[in-house]
């Protein structure tokens, strides 16, 4: 389907969702039906704002617990797969740690020290793709150490996401957990147990208190993998974002104070994480759309965050904009992303020492972020004047 042509929900593709054009596709769905069954989803796709929010907010009409979910079967439950007062069990012991002033005090001169080692590596060579050379380590690095693990490198770490998420989706059809998911999922909990056992200051410990070692390995693996790729996504994008606006690119090179909004108004525009998933626990109507107990309801966190009601001239990156708080692309409401802080931290550090180590960043080759669930682009490709 051309996504220029007058949109039919039932022809949607999950390639017109993933492509370079998705949010035009979105904004069709949204006008023509702002809560639309667009079967290749196998679900309802919710693109305006308000809804999005009422979906992320009502766990009670729109849950993560369900067996479709199978996050859960491979790693346990954790707050990513329970609502309600067992939701919060899980996830309260780790909310302190990821306050903004904890954030900064534990990770500051840490992420600075790893973002430095990383372009340091680069800095000779003039060019690179600062995906895989910068955004993609980084994040492996800063999620590793948060959460205490030893004696892990990031080829282990990624071969146990690739394992993961690989099984996640193979089990979603109906196929029991693959053996080297649960082989992965055990390398891991072995880690994270000595993690434990260590002097290693991570925001696990606190947790120990409140949670037996099951639910701590659990919400580990989740905020491991919660933390990798969509992490890599934000970092990436937001430079992209820089890199095609040369007006603020020049503005953020004579400001970097300008950091924070460069990356929420990147965030805004192209959310790392671009849709999450929920399961109807009654029949209910939400803008007239008449949604049957068990059904999929996707929200779509790049429609909301064009939707025109709330972003005027949605598709255009503006710093001026007064309300890029209202931006959804962390959610919102009980599973609003609980790391969110650290995520920002790391993406501000990336951008403001990337432009003042790389003198004369430029792209190399046009590039667009693309995905239906997470969204990046495939490479990052830039040059610079290499310092000799
Ligand atoms: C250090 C990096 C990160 C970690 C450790 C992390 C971890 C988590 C965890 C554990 C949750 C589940 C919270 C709950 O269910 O109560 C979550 C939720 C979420 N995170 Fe993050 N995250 C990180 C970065 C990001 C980034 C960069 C994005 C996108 C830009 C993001 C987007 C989201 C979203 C949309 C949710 C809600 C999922 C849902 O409602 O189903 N996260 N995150």
């Amino acid at each position: 389907m051309q996504p220029r042509e007058p949109i039919d929900a039932a022809r949607v593709e999950i390639a017109d969702l993933a492509g370079p054009d998705a949010a035009h596709v979105l904004a069709q769905l949204r006008t023509l039906s702002p809560v639309a069954w667009v079967p290749e989803v196998g679900g309802w796709l919710v693109t305006g704002h308000d809804l999005t929010g009422q979906v992320m907010r009502d766990d009670v009409t729109f849950t993560v617990d369900d067996p479709n979910f199978s996050t859960a079967r491979l790693t346990g439950p954790s707050m990513l797969s329970l609502d309600g007062a067992p939701h919060r069990r899980h996830r309260t012991p780790f909310v302190g740690p990821f306050r903004p002033r904890r954030v900064a005090e534990r990770f500051e001169d840490e992420i600075t020290a790893l973002v430095h080692g990383l372009l340091a590596r680069i800095r000779a060579d003039g060019h690179a793709d600062l995906r895989r050379s910068l955004a993609g380590p980084l994040s492996v690095a800063v999620v590793t150490s948060a959460l205490g693990l030893e004696q892990v490198d990031a080829g282990m770490v990624l071969d146990w996401y690739g394992h993961i998420v690989g099984a996640v989706s193979t089990m979603t059809t109906g196929s029991a957990v693959p053996p080297e998911a649960t082989a992965a999922m055990a390398a891991l909990a072995a880690h994270i147990r000595a993690g434990l056992r260590s002097t290693q200051d991570s925001v696990l410990r606190e947790a120990t208190r409140d949670l037996d070692e099951a639910d701590i390995i659990a919400n580990a693996a989740v905020m491991m993998f919660g933390g990798i790729e969509t992490t890599e996504g934000m970092i990436s994008n937001a430079l992209l974002h820089l890199l095609q606006n040369p007006g603020a690119l020049e503005a953020m090179r004579a400001d970097p104070a300008l950091a924070e909004v460069v990356v929420e108004e990147s965030l805004r525009l192209e959310p790392a994480a671009a849709a999450v998933d929920r399961y109807a626990t009654r029949d209910v109507v939400l803008a007239g759309a008449q949604i049957r107990a068990r059904d999929l309801v996707r929200v779509s966190i790049t429609a909301a965050n064009r939707d025109p009601a709330v972003f005027p001239d949605p598709d255009r990156y503006d710093l001026h904009r007064t309300n890029l708080r209202a931006q959804l692309s962390f959610a919102q409401g009980p599973h609003v992303c609980v790391a969110a802080e650290l995520a920002r931290l790391e993406a501000r550090l990336a951008v403001i020492l990337t432009l003042r180590e790389l003198p004369g960043l430029r792209l190399e080759r046009p590039v667009q972020p693309t995905g239906h669930i997470f969204r990046k682009p495939a490479e990052l490709p830039v040059c610079w004047a290499p310092l000799r």
